[in-house]
């Protein structure tokens, strides 16, 4: 039988993960079947039992239930998973279910790998304290910077979030005027209502690379970062990078993201 994953979220109806895990099944020969799952806002856990019932392997698990996949697996999470207290990749084992976080590692994979950008040593500053900057916070803070500084337009949500990690420093947008940043992350739903973060002017540092973590759009951020002289990259590397990641989990091995990021790409 064909083993069978599913992205659950709601909505899913634009979700790209069934034709890149397609495309990743297809370049590494492996016989799965990937499909969508819109489960209702109240009914997540439901449509999870219901998929693991019905002979699912596995899952992604997008918005807006991440906190709720990290609850239903009962802490069999990976430490990524716990630092982040939020799961997009779930297996389904004949034990039971584990979950994991490829957030993470997917932005630093397509920062370090695709973009070729160092973290360590630099000035980092992450916008947005909702829960994907939470799942990035962490992987970021390990690779090393010189800074990492928290920004979100409520303040304290910055602040709260930041005081779990000593090295982070947390405030409002206006908080950080005045410095200068090597990588500026937009992990704010801003760019989702067409709308850019307040940005202080002058946070991009000669040759900062702006990125939003929002894919397939060019956002009012990113929009703001080339008027300013920034490079600019949306979050397309990101999702193909943590969908890869997943399917290493799921399959035992980690397909070539290029050539499916590439046809994602904006030309
Ligand atoms: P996610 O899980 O995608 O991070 P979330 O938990 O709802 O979603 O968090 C959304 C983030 O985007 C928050 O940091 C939010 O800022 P607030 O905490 O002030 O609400 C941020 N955000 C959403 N719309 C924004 C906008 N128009 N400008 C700036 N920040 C915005």
């Amino acid at each position: 039988m064909t083993d069978r994953y599913a992205v659950i979220g709601h909505p899913v109806a634009h979700s790209k993960s069934p034709w890149i895990h397609a495309e990743f099944a297809r370049a590494t020969g492996q016989n799965l079947e990937y499909l969508r799952i819109e489960a209702p806002r109240d009914g997540f856990a439901r449509s999870v039992d219901e998929f693991r019932a019905a002979g699912g392997r596995g899952a992604n698990v997008t918005l807006p239930f991440k906190d709720e996949a990290f609850l239903y697996c009962r802490g069999e999470v990976s430490p990524r998973a716990q630092e982040a207290q939020a799961v997009n990749t779930l297996i389904f084992e004949s034990g039971g279910v584990r979950g994991d976080n490829t957030d993470g590692i997917g932005l630093l994979r397509d920062l370090t790998v695709n973009l070729g950008r160092a973290i360590a040593g630099k000035r980092i500053l992450l916008m947005g304290a909702g829960g994907a900057a939470q799942g990035v916070l962490g992987p970021l803070l390990a690779a090393g910077p010189a800074r990492l500084a928290l920004a979100n337009r409520t303040a304290h949500k910055a602040r709260a979030l930041a005081r779990c990690y000593r090295a982070v420093a947390g405030g409002g947008f206006e908080e950080f005027g005045g410095e200068r940043f090597d990588l500026v992350i937009n992990a704010t739903a801003a760019g989702l209502a067409d709308q850019a973060p307040r940005l202080p002017p002058g946070v991009f540092a000669p040759g900062a690379l702006a990125y939003d973590m929002v894919y397939g759009r060019d956002t009012p951020f990113l929009a703001m970062a080339r008027a300013a002289g920034a490079e600019t990259r949306d979050g397309t590397g990101m999702l193909v990078e943590q969908a890869a990641e997943s399917f290493l989990l799921w399959r035992g091995m980690r397909p070539d993201t290029a050539p499916v990021r590439a046809a994602l790409s904006p030309h």
